[in-house]
């Protein structure tokens, strides 16, 4: 049996604002095992990153719990996080005014209790195992493609060697070739380092190429979990809109085996 990493037990987030209460979670429930490419999937506002924000302890449960690796994940504290659980943002991944490497090289440094030159090649290390050549080293964010912003975004969140990796969207506005080969990283960092790693995303390639399980929000919970077949197979309206629509159509092609002509 797998360990588990992630604990979500009957959530409830809800937030106050102009007098009103939005609920956003609602008794949802989760778990995930080491080892699993966990996938979320679910419409915009579903309450996605938010769901992301509680398991990196950024945000508290209004009612339930959520746990990560046998700790309610409110109570890890800023460096805790960073040496259990790493995250890719969805926006704003990089710090302009550093560098690639000192922006790898923060969350060591904020510790203050590492030697500079010890700091330098982990970064280093970092950089390369994320497939970034040394000469983006000294490289300002402003003059970094896309891809390699996401790169050296995803070589910062591991530069503490967490056991889980939490993405959002991480192929969003990504070329098509950019976003493939920030898959390929994703799986082989997966496989190589043993990572759990929950990821959210729209993009039905990276979905069905990567996860070994995926997740559907909706109606402020969890409504179907499992295999990519057995989730298709659900009947809830999201779930048939989003892979049985036209954008669908190639996945279940690609699940089934390609339908003989004639
Ligand atoms: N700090 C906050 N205060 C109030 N509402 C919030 C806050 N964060 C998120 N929300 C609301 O929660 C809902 C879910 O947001 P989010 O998780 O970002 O959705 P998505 O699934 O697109 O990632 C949205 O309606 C959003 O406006
Ligand atoms: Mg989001």
């Amino acid at each position: 049996m797998s360990a588990t990493v992630v604990e979500i037990d009957k959530l409830w987030s809800v937030f106050h604002s102009a007098g009103m209460d939005a609920v956003v979670h609602q008794n949802l429930s989760l778990r995930i095992d080491a080892g699993e490419l966990l996938s979320i999937v679910g419409g915009s506002g579903s309450g996605k990153t938010v769901l992301l924000r509680q398991i990196l302890g950024l945000e508290k449960p209004t009612r339930g719990s959520v746990t990560v690796l046998g700790e309610p994940a409110a109570s890890m504290g800023r460096e805790g996080a960073a040496s259990r659980v790493g995250m890719l943002f969805q926006h704003g991944a990089l710090f302009s005014a550093f560098s690639v490497l000192d922006n790898i090289a923060f969350p060591l440094r904020e510790l203050k209790t590492l030697p500079a030159d010890l700091i330098h090649d982990v970064a280093m290390v970092k950089l390369r195992m994320v497939g970034l050549d040394a000469s983006a080293a000294h490289k300002m964010p402003a003059d970094l493609s896309g891809g390699m912003t996401k790169r050296a975004a995803l070589a910062r969140a591991l530069v503490m060697d967490p056991p889980l990796l939490l993405l959002d969207e991480p192929t969003a506005g990504l070329d098509p070739g950019s976003a493939d080969e920030f898959c390929a990283l994703l799986e082989s960092l997966h496989q190589e380092l043993r990572l759990t790693v929950v990821m959210v995303t729209h993009d039905l390639d990276t979905l069905l190429e990567l996860s070994t399980r995926i997740a559907v929000v909706a109606d402020k919970h969890i409504v179907a979990e499992g295999t990519a077949a057995h989730v298709m197979a659900q009947p809830h309206p999201f779930i048939k809109e989003y892979f049985l629509g036209e954008r669908g159509r190639r996945a279940s092609i690609l699940l089934q085996g390609t339908p003989k002509s004639g």
